[in-house]
């Protein structure tokens, strides 16, 4: 007998661990259905944006075209990229429609906001339009000098609130890793309705172009070292939220989604990898994952999942500070050019 792969997240039932995060290729629904055709135990739908969202009752309402000027600045500056990425709410919802038609394995819809208010009602279409479960994208840059990290948390915690309380399906929040003390903060999300906590989303960092002298939004894929962050995190939250655990980030093939699952993680998940190689990238990473359980005689995820947390590890320090200077020393390689 095969290792079963069957795993629960956010209450869903998944026939494996592996699950499509978020990107361009989730926005098509031929990719959808090869991606579940490669294994994908779920997808997960490129986010729709809360700007997108007022933008259109905006247009709806005729003030768009009245105020463009003042509307090209906030939120209107970088809309237009926004509007090619996944084509606006009402395709959004029927895509949605169609994937949940046409797929027989859970469907995960996203919304990107930062704060709440009457775009929230969106996260009620979602569920209508058979959203399995809703993925809450907080990706946020605090640059202003204005707010402090007790301001934006509050604001987080009150729009999952706000989300929650519009939506019966189960909710998970997409965070990203720059939190002040992530250890508290992720329990207070929960706290505040998740289900479920998918750690990290990846920030895209602006570039300069040398040439045009001008600044260069660039979506830069991950590698197989990015797979530290979400592992850290993973095995410290592990048993110490009451709440499922995605992990996603740097997920490149069967051994890193090995460790995510030993450090505690319910599902896996993977973008960069995906746009790289393609949607069978699920089947090669499914089959790895096999066999890595069967030659260590595991003979299901469950058996396998946080064994290898900060709880249970043999030495839990490991995932803490205690480990830096260790760390640092472990760098033994001689420098380029000397001897010695
Ligand atoms: C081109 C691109 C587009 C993405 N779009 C979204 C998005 O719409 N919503 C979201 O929550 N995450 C988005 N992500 C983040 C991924 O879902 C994922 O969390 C992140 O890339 C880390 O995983 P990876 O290392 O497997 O790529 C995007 C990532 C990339 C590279």
């Amino acid at each position: 007998m095969p290792p079963e792969l069957r795993t629960r997240y956010l209450g869903l039932e998944l026939r494996s661990p592996l699950v499509a995060s978020a990107g361009p290729h989730t926005g098509d629904l031929d990719t959808l259905a090869r991606l579940e055709d490669a294994g994908a135990g779920a997808v997960v739908l490129p986010s729709l944006f809360e700007e997108q969202i007022e933008r259109e009752e905006l247009a709806t309402h005729g003030v768009l075209e009245a105020g463009a000027g003042t509307f090209a600045e906030a939120p209107g500056g970088w809309f237009p990229h926004v509007q090619d990425y996944n084509t606006g709410p009402d395709r959004y919802l029927t895509l949605l429609e169609q994937a949940r038609e046409r797929l027989a394995i859970p469907v995960i819809a996203s919304l990107n906001a930062t704060t709440s208010g009457g775009w929230v009602r969106y996260a009620r279409l979602l569920q209508q339009a058979g959203a399995d479960a809703l993925e809450l994208n907080v990706y946020r840059v605090e640059a202003g000098a204005d707010r402090t990290g007790r301001d934006v948390e509050a604001e987080v915690l009150e729009l999952v609130g706000d989300v929650r309380a519009s939506i019966d399906i189960p909710l998970a929040v997409k965070l990203s890793p720059y939190w002040s003390a992530l250890g508290s903060f992720a329990p207070a999300v929960v706290d505040a309705g998740a289900d479920g906590l998918v750690l990290f989303n990846r920030f895209m960092q602006p570039d300069l172009d040398l040439d045009t002298l001008t600044v260069a939004p660039r979506a830069s894929l991950s590698g197989p070292d990015d797979v530290r962050l979400p592992l850290r995190w993973i095995a410290l939250l592990h048993g110490r939220v009451r709440a499922s655990l995605a992990a996603s980030g740097g997920v490149h093939d069967a051994g890193a989604a090995a460790k995510l699952l030993l450090a505690g993680a319910d599902v896996v998940m993977a973008t960069s990898a995906v746009l790289r190689e393609g949607a069978g990238w699920f089947a090669a990473a499914e089959a790895g994952l096999l066999a890595w359980m069967a030659e260590r005689e595991y003979e299901s995820v469950g058996q396998l999942r946080g064994s290898v947390s900060h709880r249970t590890a043999e030495d839990p320090r490991a995932f803490e500070r205690a480990n830096y200077v260790r760390t640092l020393k472990s760098w033994a390689a001689p420098l380029p050019g000397n001897r010695s």
